[in-house]
This record gives structure tokens, sequence and C-alpha cells, in this order.
């Protein structure tokens, strides 16, 4: 790609888990609305996320939603707490829903105690049906990862792992405070097979400070080493003014837009080496990954934990900052641990924010995730009029991004990195320049 035009896209755009995106969701919470969504699951399975806020240490790259704690008694007053909301969401739920895809992330679900995981599996058990075949995955931060947190996970139907790893090399991981050595993420991806967890994915990040090619394709590599089934490569989104402790990070020593551009070309390039598959916009599995066969069988699906297999319709997010869809509205859930303490603890509604999709949402919700998961969409499926869209959409078929032909719109392969520029002109909520989002590539 030419030089001018990485710069022309070097945009600040969402990065499409939901649509409408969260800064546009309804300030307040809306109990009936939230009942009412709840009471309409039936006998169609759900998913279920339960967010672990915690980290012994924070990674000064780090845009999750997490805090530094090493007190054991926080975090089981807070897994207490996360069993409040359950029994809550089920009072609500005609019986037991069924359950086939949960998924710990974080933060650090691996700050839980042996007790805290068996408190939380045991609420799970006593008020869902988890199906015998359900997707049940973790993320890993290998730094703190014990083998009887992997046993007791294992012992409650863990079957995939997520791993972060960003980048092996000293002088990066220096200057993002984070120190995890590739024996270190070997001996806990031993320990994950030992105990019968085969579905690995690592994670990796591109445009982190002093990364360039070379320390990129060192970190690539030494990870093929230890075969993953997957890989998420996220672009550093760097959001000093809403995540402080970025404040850290020297900005002269981040990649520029081109650089940033070459770094993701050469991940694609040398993991597609490795025998992996590209999903979506940023993901790669391997013939037999299930991620790989849903991209094949179009049932790939977008959800706030990225790319997923998981073809459920409703999801019902759990903890601090965790975000549902049920049956046709988002929900956000509290963002500070001590008022979701309070809220669980008098049974009251956990969500701070919500919005209630339209009939045009619906339609753009369904064009945004095709775009994302496929780089395709035709819009001649949707009784709608897309002629403005299409207008706005000619530049990027100049700058050979995309091609439309007929009503189909089609990313370029090489062209992946852009989806989200493509995303943003259906984005009816978006006004460029408004909120500030993470960079394009
Ligand atoms: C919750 S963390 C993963 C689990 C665990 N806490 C760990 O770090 O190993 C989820 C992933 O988000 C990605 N991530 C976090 N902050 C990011 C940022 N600022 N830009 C891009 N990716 C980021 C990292 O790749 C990280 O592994
Ligand atoms: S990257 Fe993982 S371990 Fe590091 S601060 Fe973020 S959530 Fe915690």
């Amino acid at each position: 790609m030419k030089y001018n035009l990485i710069s022309k896209y070097d945009i600040r755009v969402p990065r499409y888990t939901s649509y409408p995106t969260s800064p546009h969701f309804i300030n307040g919470t809306n109990e009936p609305l939230f009942i009412n969504k709840l009471a309409q699951i039936s006998d169609e399975p759900i998913s279920l996320y339960l967010h672990i806020p915690f980290c012994k240490e924070i990674c000064s790259f780090c845009a999750c939603h997490t805090q530094i704690s090493r007190k054991s008694s926080t975090i089981s007053s807070y897994a207490l707490d996360l069993t409040n909301e359950i029994k809550q969401i089920h009072s609500h739920i005609n019986g037991k829903a069924k359950v086939q895809h949960i998924h710990f992330g974080g933060g650090s679900p691996t700050i839980l105690s042996t007790q805290d995981i068996e408190l939380i599996f045991n609420c799970l058990q006593d008020n869902f049906s988890i199906l015998g075949n359900a997707t049940v995955a973790t993320e890993i931060d290998a730094r703190t990862c014990s083998e009887d947190y992997i046993k007791t996970m294992a012992s409650y139907g863990i079957n995939r792992a997520s791993l972060g790893i960003q980048d092996f090399n000293p002088k990066v991981q220096q200057a993002i405070n984070r120190h995890q050595s590739f024996e270190m993420t070997q001996n806990v991806v031993n320990q994950l097979r030992e105990n019968g967890i085969n579905d690995i994915n690592f994670d990796l990040v591109y445009g982190l400070p002093y990364q360039g090619e070379e320390e990129l394709l060192y970190t690539v590599e030494k990870s093929t080493e230890l075969q993953p089934n997957r890989y998420a490569i996220f672009g550093y989104a760097h959001v000093p003014w809403m995540k402080k402790h970025q404040q850290v990070i020297d900005e002269t020593t981040l990649p520029n837009a081109e650089l940033r551009w070459k770094e993701c070309e050469l991940i694609s390039k040398t993991i597609a080496e490795h025998g992996y598959n590209p999903i979506g916009i940023d993901h790669y599995a391997k013939d037999d990954d299930i991620l790989y066969k849903s991209l094949k069988n179009h049932s790939l699906n977008r959800n706030f934990q990225g790319y997923t297999s998981d073809n459920s319709s409703n999801l019902i997010g759990l903890g601090v900052s965790s975000i549902s869809y049920i049956n046709g509205a988002y929900f956000a859930n509290e963002l500070d641990i001590k008022n979701y303490h309070t809220l669980t603890n008098n049974q009251e509604i956990c969500h701070k924010r919500h919005i209630e999709l339209n009939k045009d949402d619906l339609i753009r919700k369904q064009i945004i995730s095709e775009l994302m998961c496929y780089l395709e969409v035709d819009l001649s499926k949707y009784e709608a009029d897309f002629s403005t869209e299409i207008e706005l959409l000619s530049e990027l078929k100049n700058d050979g991004i995309i091609s439309i032909k007929n009503a189909i719109i089609t990313v370029s392969p090489d062209m992946r990195n852009l989806t989200r520029a493509v995303c943003a002109v259906f984005d009816k909520y978006l006004t460029r320049g408004e909120a500030k989002h993470s960079r394009a590539v």
C-alpha cells in the first residue's frame, strides 16, 4: 500500500464488537426492559461471559477493564458478588436456561483461587443448565497461572484457553511492564495439554514501543514453536486519555502508521506460512480449528470477545463492565467494583447503560457483522436504501480498498485491516472525530 493511503486511512474507528457501539448506549438502568428481555429467553441455548477485573500487576499498554489486586479477600468478595448477580439473572428467566458457551475474561481470571472457582461454578451449575458439549474458555496470564488453576478449571470442563503473549522481546516487555519469558509460556501450554485442554489461542500485539519488524518476526516464529490452534493479532490501541497508565509509554518509541502497516502485513504473511488461515480482520486459525470451520460454513460470529464460533443469539455478561446482548437489546454493567458490590448485595439490576435496537439498527448490525466476519456483504438482501452509503464508499473503492459489484461489497484481502473503516460508513451513530477510538490499523 502506498504511504499516502496509509496516512489517509490512519483514522480512529470503533472495533465493532457490537453495533451500536458502546459509547452510543443510553445512560441509565432500564429494569423493565431488562426483565422483559430475560423473560423472553426460552429453549435456545445462551452464552455467558464472566469478567474478572483484577491483575497482580498492570501492563502499561493494557486497555482492558482491570485493576491491581493482590489481596485474596478482595477477589473472593468479588466472586461472591458474581454469584449474587448469577442468582438474580436466574430469577428473571423461566427455569434454567441452557448454556452452550462460557467465557472467563478479564483482567486475569488466573487470579481466582480454587475456592473462588468452585463457588462460581457451583453457582453456575445451580442456576443454569450447562450443556455437555459446551465450550468453556478462559483467558490466561501465564505469569500468574498456577497448575491448581488449570486443574480446577479442567475439572469443571474448561476446554479452551487463550494466553496473552504480546511480544517476547525483553526491550518491548520492559517498555510495557510485562515480563513473560518463552519458558513461562511453554510451561503453561504444557500443563494445559497435560490436563486435556488442547484448544489454545495466543494473543500477539503489534505497534508496541520499540517494536520493529525484526522483533515481531522473532515473537511470531518463537510462538509457533508452541503450536497454538489460533492467534488473535491486535494493533496496539494507544488511548492514554482513557487509560491513564498508558501515559508512561514514551510515544516517540511507538512505530508510525507506515511501520504499523508493515508489521501487520509481516505477521499475516509469517503466520500464513505456518499454516494458519486468516479469519475476519485479525484472527488466524489452523484448518481443523472450529473458528476456521465456522468461517467456511458461514456460521462465524463476532461479539465482545472478538471472533467466535458461538452461534447463540443471547449473551449474558456478568461482572463489572460486562455487556449483555439479550433479544435485541444491549445492557452494559456498572464499571466500579464497590458499586457493583452494593448492587449485587441489594439484589439490584447491575447494568448502568443500555440500548434497545430498532429495525434500522438490527439491519446495520447484521451488515457490519458480515463485513467484519466475511469481508463481504450483499446489500440486496436488505430492504433498505443504501444509496448514501454507496456514494460514501466510492472513495474506498477508488483507493482499491473495496470492490462493489451489483450490491455486493467486498473488502480486498490485502486491505482487510481497513474493514473497520468500511463498517464505519454504515454506522449511523458515528460522527467523525466525536468519540475517540483506536487507530484503524
Ligand atoms: C484480558 S487480556 C488477556 C489475558 C491476560 N490478562 C493476559 O494479559 O495475558 C486480553 C488481551 O487484550 C489485548 N490488549 C490489551 N490491551 C491492549 C491494547 N491497548 N491494544 C491492543 N490489544 C490489547 C492483549 O493482547 C491481551 O492479551
Ligand atoms: S494485559 Fe492482561 S495481565 Fe496485563 S494488565 Fe491487561 S489484563 Fe492484566
